[in-house]
């Protein structure tokens, strides 16, 4: 297998003194650098509002890395690296609307491509809040640093939130490709970066005896739950505008229903993979606005207790109205109407404030025609055969089925065969999703990042709900009423409504067993 290195470029980071940029960003450029995956012509430039010089910008930086790496390894700080990355580190002070700002920039980019081996090619990373894309792309564009010159290249990277329904996200990619054309384009979705993700697909399509079974004929339904135990803490300002259904569905989530449902691609490059996962986006069923209650529950926590620690109810945290009704658990059912899946219904949830942070996707299979094997579960008619696929922690694959129980009579007890990465690669560090992304961007690979149409479908499916629950607001407005969420006890598994929506079809929810991580 070739090593992967980067070629070099010079990244600017927009919003480069925020949280993103100190928390995941250049922890994860300075990991690649001490796994030499970076070109020595790799130079970052920094840019924000605050006033800073280069040093002090390092400085900031290097801190930020110290923390990370304590909260994150037991291993010391790498303090020769640090001397050796530091250096490639500028920063550029700057507002995010001035044209003026934006010429110093386009001056500084052109000092650097000449101070440093660039071969100008840049890469933009937008850090910043959503509101700031649009001026900072057309100004990009107004300054000529949308262009590249002959053999180099110019790449834009966005993070979430894209939009925050069908029509503002369609907005932002008319403007976005006003400026730059799709393939410069990297949508980012972090997840997608994990190596448990990609390896949804290495599982289906790497071999040959999943991928039969993996069907209506087979599969009974799809559970995919991705659940944090931590509630929205300090982050009530940003989340409260989003809620559970922005956050986390219309992106990570409906990427794993992506990634799981989709037919095998014709080959594993960007637009054939994405291509598939856009045709199973386009299968999900859009539900009716008016019976949104039937396909989806939403709720908050309340005050509540995970892993032995009390934590506030989400209307009690610093931050949120305590009149909000945004949601912070949301379990949805989707059907997905292509040739597969026809009939094999979807469950999804994800949820703050839950007993343990796992993310995981239990593909549960029929049962046999006849159930012979007595035993307390079978006679509950529970017992699957299921496949699931460990997302986080504890990355694994884990094979369920019935066994005998040794002994005289015919006790039959659901058991494992699990593949554990810890277990099979020992010793290999998990690298974290943005480093895989950020390297991916520089190679000019855009496989795992999400293309204009697959994330206007997303949120098409997703505004259907959204114009539901308005109609339901506006309806209890008239009536003189308010709305209130169902409410969960944080550390619990989520509101019975959730479990209600199972029940329905038979089905219960598989909760992951705890392992007091989170
Ligand atoms: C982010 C959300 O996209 O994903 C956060 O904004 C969430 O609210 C996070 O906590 C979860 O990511 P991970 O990698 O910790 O599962």
């Amino acid at each position: 297998m070739l090593r992967r290195t980067a070629p070099p470029n010079l990244m600017v980071v927009f919003g480069a003194s925020g949280d993103l940029a100190k928390r995941k960003l250049l922890p994860a450029l300075f990991h690649l650098f001490r796994q030499d995956l970076l070109h020595e012509g790799f130079t970052v430039l920094g840019y924000a509002r605050t006033e800073m010089s280069d040093d002090e910008f390092r400085n900031q930086i290097g801190e930020a890395l110290r923390e990370h790496q304590e909260a994150e390894h037991t291993t010391a700080f790498d303090n020769v690296a640090w001397e050796n990355f530091a250096p490639r580190l500028f920063y550029q002070p700057g507002g995010y609307d001035d044209l003026a700002s934006f010429q110093n920039l386009a001056t500084r980019v052109a000092e650097l491509d000449q101070e440093t081996p660039t071969q100008q090619n840049h890469l933009f990373y937008l850090a910043t809040p959503p509101n700031v894309f649009e001026p900072v792309t057309s100004l990009l564009k107004e300054v000529g640093l949308s262009n590249h010159s002959n053999g180099a290249w110019t790449r834009l990277i966005v993070e979430k939130p894209f939009g925050h329904d069908l029509e503002s996200a369609q907005t932002l990619n008319e403007h976005l490709l006003k400026v730059f054309r799709e393939e410069q384009v990297y949508r980012i979705d972090h997840y997608l970066g994990k190596e448990t993700v990609q390896n949804i697909l290495v599982f289906r399509f790497g071999n040959g005896i999943f991928e039969p079974i993996w069907n209506r004929n087979y599969v009974d339904h799809v559970q995919i739950t991705v659940a944090e135990s931590l509630g929205v803490g300090s982050r009530g300002g940003y989340y409260d505008k989003s809620g559970a259904i922005r956050d986390m569905v219309q992106n990570h989530v409906m990427q794993l229903v992506a990634l799981t449902a989709m037919e095998p691609p014709v080959a594993y490059d960007a637009e054939s993979v994405r291509n598939q996962k856009v045709n199973v986006l386009r299968s999900v069923r859009p539900i009716d606005p008016l019976e949104v209650n039937n396909w989806v529950v939403r709720a908050q926590y309340g005050r509540g207790k995970v892993h032995g620690s009390e934590i506030p109810g989400y209307l009690q945290t610093e931050g949120i109205a305590p009149t909000s009704t945004t949601e912070t658990y949301l379990a949805w059912k989707l059907e997905i109407d292509n040739w597969r899946w026809n009939g094999v219904p979807f469950y999804v949830r994800t949820g703050k404030a839950l007993p343990t942070k796992v993310t995981e996707i239990n593909v549960m299979f029929r049962r046999p025609p006849l159930m012979y094997f007595d035993s307390r579960e079978t006679r509950r008619q529970q017992v699957r055969n299921v496949v699931t696929l460990r997302i986080q922690p504890d990355e694994s694959i884990i094979l369920s089925f019935d066994a005998k129980r040794p002994g005289p009579q015919l006790d039959v007890e659901q058991v494992n065969m699990d593949f554990t990465y810890s277990r099979a690669f020992g010793g290999t560090d998990i690298s974290d999703a943005y480093e895989r992304l950020l390297l991916d961007a520089m190679l000019g690979d855009s496989t795992l990042f999400i293309r204009r149409d697959e994330t206007e479908l997303a949120w098409d499916r997703v505004t259907n709900v959204l114009e539901g629950w308005a109609i339901q607001e506006e309806i209890l407005r008239r009536r003189g009423k308010v709305l209130q969420l169902p409410q969960y006890a944080a550390g619990t598994w989520g509101p019975l409504e959730s479990d209600d929506l199972l029940a329905h079809d038979s089905h219960y929810w598989r909760n992951p067993e705890l392992n007091g991580k989170g």
